[in-house]
Order: structure tokens, then C-alpha cells, then sequence
């Protein structure tokens, strides 16, 4: 499985990169809002320099003329830049001549099995769907990674599920569970991985006994 960091904040992507298992960043419009930046496209080049994996860059543009000329243009910032588009009707017509430029579509604001149908047959690299966003509203984000990888599989789609919208740990483990190819993943989420209070006391506790066997040989 996958990890992807979910944030355009480049101190979180260093220190997720240096934990060693940081295999792509997806970037959207509300988080580069969140790191102040309005044009985009240093701050992707920038992001793209900090990891080797794919960096979802997601256009602005709703009709899809505009969406596959600002997703050429996304592209071309760097190589392993993947264009992310919404599942809209327009957002599929893009993908398709993008997928034919040979470009990697992510589809973001998935939120329906036959969306993800749609994507993978439009040609898309990834699919996005939204677990976080499902649960929100009283339905079960999972359930939509279930039926995804249940279709992919009937068809053999190549289309790299990339779970989004994580809040959880648990979003994390079922993910893995349910095969999924990806996650992406909050940096402090990346963190609640990592940790457990029994390693924690278990560390506290090795040095005790190591700190009150050195302190009896002198
Ligand atoms: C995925 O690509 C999106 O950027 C992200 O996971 C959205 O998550 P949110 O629902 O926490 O905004």
C-alpha cells in the first residue's frame, strides 16, 4: 500500500519524506489556500523537488477545454506532476485527452461507485474517493473503497484508488484491509500512525532498568 501525504505545507512534506516511506503528495485548492498561496504553480515545482512520487495538482477550471489546457500547462511543470480534475461530466471529457496526451488523471470528489467507473473507464490513473466527507454526512466512506475494489477487480482496471479524506487511524487500517492502493493521508494522522502509549512506556521503561543497572555496577 501506498502513502501519500494529503497537505501543500512543504515543512510537513520534508519531515513525512524523512520518515522514509512517503510515496506521493496530493495538493487541492483549499490547501494551497491554506499555505497563502494563490498562484500555484512555484509552490507545486517545489513540492514536486521533495518527493519522486506523484503530486496531484487539481485545476481550477470547470469547462473542459479550459481544464485539459490548464492540465497540460500543470503538467508541464514537472514530470511527475498528476493532473487533478473533479468527477464532473466535463472533468471526465478532459481525462479522456489527457490520459491519450499520456498524462496521469487524478479524479477527485468521488463519492459513488459509478463514478469510479466512470473515471476508470475515461481513462484515469487515480480515483479519489472521499471517505471523511461520506461519514460526515451519516454514510459509510468505506463501504464506497469496498465496492470500488470490488468492480476494479471484476474488470481488471488498472485506476490506483487513492482513499481521501482520511480522519482516522482506523480510515487508514480498513483501507488496508479493503486492499486499497492508496492512502493519503494528513500529517498529523501520519503521526497517530506511529504512535502507540505502550511503546512509549515500554521506551520509558528499557531506559529505567538500564539507567538502575548502570547506576549498581559503580
Ligand atoms: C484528496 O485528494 C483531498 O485533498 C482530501 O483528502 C480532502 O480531504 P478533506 O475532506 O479533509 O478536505
Amino acid at each position: 500500500m501506498k502513502f501519500f501525504i494529503d497537505t501543500a505545507n512543504l515543512d510537513e512534506i520534508k519531515k513525512a519524506a524523512s520518515f522514509g516511506f512517503l510515496d506521493g503528495v496530493t495538493t487541492n485548492p483549499s490547501l494551497m489556500a491554506r499555505e497563502g498561496v494563490s498562484h500555484q504553480d512555484d509552490h507545486i515545482k517545489a513540492i514536486c523537488a521533495l518527493t519522486a512520487g506523484p503530486v496531484s495538482a487539481e485545476v481550477l477550471a470547470t469547462d473542459t477545454p479550459a481544464m485539459i489546457e490548464e492540465g497540460r500547462h500543470l503538467a508541464g511543470l514537472a514530470p511527475n506532476v498528476a493532473v487533478k480534475l473533479p468527477l464532473t461530466m466535463e472533468g471526465l471529457a478532459a481525462t479522456s485527452v489527457l490520459a491519450e496526451d499520456g498524462l496521469k488523471v487524478n479524479l477527485t470528489l468521488v463519492f459513488s461507485p459509478l463514478q469510479a467507473l466512470l473515471a476508470a473507464k475515461a481513462g484515469a490513473a487515480f480515483v479519489s474517493p472521499f471517505v471523511g466527507r461520506l461519514d460526515d454526512v451519516g454514510h459509510d466512506g468505506l463501504e464506497l473503497v469496498e465496492q470500488i475494489m470490488t468492480i476494479y477487480g471484476n474488470y481488471g482496471f488498472e485506476t490506483e484508488v487513492i482513499v481521501a479524506s482520511v480522519r482516522s487511524p482506523q480510515h487508514v487500517l480498513k483501507s488496508a484491509l479493503l486492499g486499497a492502493d492508496i492512502a493519503t493521508i494528513p500529517f498529523n494522522i501520519i503521526r497517530q500512525l506511529a504512535g502507540h502509549p505502550l511503546t512509549d512506556k515500554g521506551v520509558a521503561a528499557f531506559l529505567a532498568d538500564h539507567a538502575q543497572a548502570a547506576q549498581a555496577v559503580k
